[in-house]
């Protein structure tokens, strides 16, 4: 039987397409292999948006082209796109590639001919059970100075509402209860029915019993009376993942985010207005000409919103980017210790906002069962919750559930199940 490796890096968007990819050659016959020693096929899924994840991901291929022939090898997404030249240096002219522009009936196509497999029958990208990925915009023509990946993905363009809405009915029918729509900026999306929020609320009249979450929003493409809105659907999760990247005006000017810290209060206000919702963000520091001052008034705003998690990011000088041309590069030294100093202040809120949970109950979907009893899911306000199931696998993957909160660290809940 022939066999596979996929390797993913980077995004939600590549773990949709690289699930897709996985579907479609088991279904094709393929195995998936733990090794690379002597595998049939090699996929590596890149991303570009930090220099780190781009190294691994070349150093991955690296490792790949040593094990196997290069046209075996298929190097796909935002590294495919931005370094082709690199990749056959490394590997080989013979290596097979995507570029991250590719949308995923072109990769799939693409996977299938160099798999020599027969077409699968029908080619509806999926994800991990029980949460069913949908693709609402593709691309971003945001133009953040620091991001590479306008570049590397390329043009935006919005799904068709019908079949976002045909994919979502199919993927309940068939047993998902969580559904994640997916734009690199979604609130971009728009339709015949008006906007992303339009959308949301026909997903929303779906029948069946779901739940459904959207990654990403923009600040600067959201309104406020928008978020209030989607706090009154019924099937939406009670959070909001809503990227700050710095708490200074004139670095959010040069970052070209189109939004001031007071247009951010706004919103996240919103979100604050009922307790049952989190509100997470994603922050970079040491941006080009970052001062002290600067950094300052993102800690600020980071204890001010008492964010309930952070992603938290170096600035990483991405080539061709006009912030890799901008003067005044904070040395690597000072984003160090920003780094550190403002990865204290998120651990500590993060730890506050979980254990603030303790004594309550909250509604958790099985995400993981574990043979040993522990069970992992994800709690309506987007926490992790780990819970004892008494080994008998009684809550299996997909069950909504109710576990009453024992004890609450950084990385999320524990407890007992009440149901
Ligand atoms: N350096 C550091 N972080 C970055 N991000 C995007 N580009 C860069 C970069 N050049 C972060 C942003 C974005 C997240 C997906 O990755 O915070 O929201
Ligand atoms: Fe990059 Fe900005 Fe587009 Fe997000 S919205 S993908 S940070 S350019």
């Amino acid at each position: 039987m022939p066999t596979f490796v996929v390797k993913t890096f980077g995004c939600q968007f590549n773990e949709l397409y690289s699930a897709s990819v996985i579907e479609m050659l088991e279904r094709a016959g393929y195995e998936q292999s733990r090794t690379l020693d002597r595998v049939s096929l090699v996929v590596i899924n890149t991303c570009a948006v930090r220099e780190k994840a781009q190294e691994k991901a070349f150093s991955f291929l690296g490792e790949a082209a040593t094990a196997v022939d290069a046209s075996r090898i298929i190097f796909m997404g935002c590294s495919a796109t931005l370094d082709q030249e690199r990749a056959k240096r490394i590997a080989g002219h013979e290596v097979h590639i995507i570029p991250g522009s590719a949308g995923i009936e072109e990769v799939l196509a693409r996977v299938q001919a160099i798999a020599a497999c027969a077409p699968a029958e029908p080619m509806v990208p999926h994800s991990l059970f029980p949460t069913a990925d949908i693709e609402l915009v593709r691309g971003c023509e945001s133009y953040c100075t620091y991001c590479i990946v306008p570049r590397a993905r390329g043009r935006e363009s919005a799904a068709d509402a019908e079949v976002v809405l045909r994919q979502a009915k199919d993927s309940i029918q068939h047993g998902f209860r969580e559904l994640l729509l997916l734009g690199q900026n979604i609130n971009r999306y728009h339709w015949s029915g008006g906007g992303l929020i339009e959308l949301l609320s026909a997903l929303d009249r779906l029948d069946g019993e779901f739940w459904f979450w959207f990654l990403s929003p923009h600040p600067a493409y959201f309104q406020r009376a928008e978020v209030q809105r989607l706090m009154q659907l019924e099937h939406v999760e009670h959070h909001v993942h809503l990227p700050l990247q710095s708490g200074s005006d004139g670095i959010l000017k040069r970052m070209n985010r189109r939004y001031s810290m007071a247009d951010y209060d706004a919103l996240a206000g919103a979100v604050r207005s009922d307790s049952r919702w989190t509100l997470t963000t994603d922050i970079i520091v040491g941006f080009p000409g970052e001062t002290d001052e600067d950094f300052e008034a993102t800690v600020a705003a980071v204890r001010r919103h008492q964010f309930d998690g952070v992603f938290l990011a170096k600035y990483s000088d991405r080539p061709g980017t006009p912030a890799s041309a901008m003067p005044d590069k904070v040395p690597q030294k000072t984003i160090d210790e920003r780094h550190s100093v403002l990865l204290q202040v998120v651990r500590d809120l993060s730890l506050q906002s979980n254990a603030a949970m303790v004594g309550g109950s909250v509604d958790v979907l099985v995400l993981t069962a574990g043979a040993s009893g522990d069970t992992f899911g994800k709690s309506r306000d987007g926490r992790n919750v780990w819970f004892e199931d008494q080994g008998r696998l009684s809550h299996p993957v997909g069950s909504f559930v109710r576990v009453d909160i024992n004890h609450g660290s950084r990385e999320g809940l524990y407890g007992i199940c009440s149901t």
